[in-house]
């Protein structure tokens, strides 16, 4: 199998941006695709950020940080995607939408280029019935900030076939990334158990078991989590909490998956945590 030297990252937000650094860091050539100009130019400052950050502390050199630079290009024409070995789509998590993505981008590529989604919880096998070549669709689930998580979930699709999951395996160990590998059930295995974690968490909070500070404090001092889990929901999204909690509900029937009815009134209410600037805590945006 001839080894992967260019990417293609569809979707210039949060995790596109943090997918788009780690293949350049990793000295592959990434084409960062976004529809929207403005996303775009958010990315790239984003990744600038982040990698003055790994440079400042010493986790980078200045020289690497430069070539990864480099090796970044960005634009809002899928059309380039036709050169790349490896497609990542990161965009809206939205059935409907990827599985249109899906068959451009299968219309596009070469016959030996691999789709994988970042997708949270939506099925792979769906999205592969979207090409004619769902044994090279995948999910590829990186955590969230991507630069510093160690962990991708690879997803086997139906469809999925060993040496796509082999192909997969030896990326996420040149991006120096462990891969754990999750059949397609929904949630696959991280969010199953951390969505409802923080739903519990927010449950508790809206009963007034505690305050927010007191919930996240209990977490983080008493079981040493890095961050409390309604601080960390504030980090993920609250809109992507709840679709993946819907998402759960949905597609495993069981009532301990009801999304909380706070967690909905704050989405509807427009506080998504901390990329609108309050969520269960306040940020300064
Ligand atoms: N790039 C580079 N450096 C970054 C960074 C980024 N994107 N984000 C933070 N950092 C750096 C900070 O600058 C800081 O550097 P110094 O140590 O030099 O000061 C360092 O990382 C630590 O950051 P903070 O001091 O702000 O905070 P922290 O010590 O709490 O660490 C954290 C931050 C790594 C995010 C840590 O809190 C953590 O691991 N939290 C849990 C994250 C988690 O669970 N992620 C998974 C979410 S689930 C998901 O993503 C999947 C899904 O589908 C929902």
């Amino acid at each position: 199998m001839a080894e992967i030297q260019t990417v293609g990252v569809v979707g210039a937000g949060t995790m596109g941006s943090g997918i788009a650094q780690v293949f350049a860091q990793a000295g592959l050539g990434v084409r960062l695709q976004d529809v929207e100009p403005a996303a775009l130019d958010r990315a790239v400052a984003r990744i600038g950020r982040s990698l003055d950050k790994l440079v400042g502390k010493g986790a980078l050199e200045a020289a690497a940080a430069d070539a990864a630079r480099g090796r970044l290009s960005t634009g809002t024409d899928l059309d380039p995607l036709a050169e790349v070995d490896y497609v990542v789509e990161a965009i809206v998590e939205d059935l409907e939408a990827k599985r249109t993505l899906f068959a451009t981008l299968d219309g596009l590529a070469g016959e030996e280029a691999f789709l994988a989604s970042n997708t949270s919880s939506i099925s792979i096998t769906a999205l592969g019935t979207a090409t004619q070549r769902p044994e090279r669709v995948l999910g590829m689930h990186f955590m969230n900030p991507v630069p510093l998580m160690p962990l991708v979930e690879l997803i086997r699709g139906q469809a999925t076939s060993p040496d796509t999951m082999a192909a997969a395996t030896a990326l996420c160990g040149r991006l120096g990334k462990t891969a754990v590998e999750a059949a397609d059930c929904p949630g696959f295995i991280a969010n199953r158990i951390l969505m409802p974690m923080i739903n519990e968490a927010i449950y508790a909070l809206m009963e007034e078991v505690g305050t927010a500070d007191a919930i996240d404090t209990v977490m983080k001092l008493g079981m040493n989590h890095p961050m409390g889990p309604l601080r960390l929901a504030d980090l993920i999204g609250l809109d992507v909490c709840l679709a993946i909690m819907q998402v759960l509900h949905g597609g495993l029937g069981d009532d301990k998956y009801r999304p909380c009815p706070l967690l909905e009134q704050m989405v509807a209410s427009g506080r998504l945590g901390r990329k609108s600037g309050q969520g269960f805590h306040e940020y300064s945006t």
